[in-house]
């Protein structure tokens, strides 16, 4: 067995400046993870992605009402109808869209203005790293900027990651309704979170 004795302090020291080193490329990689990691507005050229985000949802869960797919012309004409007036978001890393959210009329009538509703979707395989989080926190500080004052979300039940979003940044249960949905053969109940802004 070696002694301390047997240790060559040379090797120590090059072991140590190694991992001194490794430590500082860690870290510099980690750096330039976050680096090209955005949340920005959507462009037209985002339809696409938030398209085969959006329509996985459609497709495969009760989180969202519709039942066929959105054609990503559609989304298209939404990010450039509602980004001139409100935030319109999305998370994109190393040049991936992993996720977005955004704000839209909460009702047309003139009293409502100052009221949004607002939605966020990631890609399936990258939500519960904080993203949704991220996202949502861009959009309330948009929101507050723009002197918006009520923000609505709806929540089809149950959904304990939107839930926890949610009651995370401030927002408290308002309403609950019962059996408003159908889909996949069963009743769905939607519940109401609103955050005064
Ligand atoms: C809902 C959604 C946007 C949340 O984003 P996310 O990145 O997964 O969530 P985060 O990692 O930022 O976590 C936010 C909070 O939710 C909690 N959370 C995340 N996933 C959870 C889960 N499955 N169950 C319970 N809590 C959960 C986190 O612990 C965290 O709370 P904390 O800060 O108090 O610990 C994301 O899961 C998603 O896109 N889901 C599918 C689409 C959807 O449901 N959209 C909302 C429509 S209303």
């Amino acid at each position: 067995m070696p002694t301390t004795l047997d240790i060559d302090e040379d090797a120590l020291h090059a072991a140590k400046e190694s991992a001194v080193l490794e430590k500082t490329t860690a870290a510099a990689e980690e750096e330039t993870v976050r680096m090209e990691s955005t949340i920005r507005s959507a462009t037209a050229d985002d339809a696409q992605a938030v398209c085969d985000i959006y329509n996985h949802y459609a497709l495969n869960t009760v989180i969202t009402f519709d039942e066929q797919p959105l054609a990503s012309a559609e989304l298209r004409r939404q990010i450039l109808e509602s980004s001139e007036s409100l935030p319109w978001l999305v998370f994109e890393d190393h040049g991936d869209i992993l996720g977005y959210a955004y704000a839209g009329k909460w009702k047309s009538r003139c009293a409502y203005r100052f009221s949004v509703e607002t939605t966020v979707y990631l890609a399936p395989q990258c939500t519960g790293r904080g993203i949704g989080s991220a996202l949502y926190e861009a959009l309330i500080s948009d929101l507050r900027a723009a002197s918006r004052h009520s923000a609505i979300a709806g929540i089809a039940l149950p959904n304990p990651a939107s839930i926890a979003l949610h009651e995370e940044l401030g927002f408290a249960k308002v309403a609950h309704f019962k059996e408003v949905g159908w889909k996949f053969d069963r009743w769905i109940d939607v519940g109401y979170w609103e955050l005064l802004l």
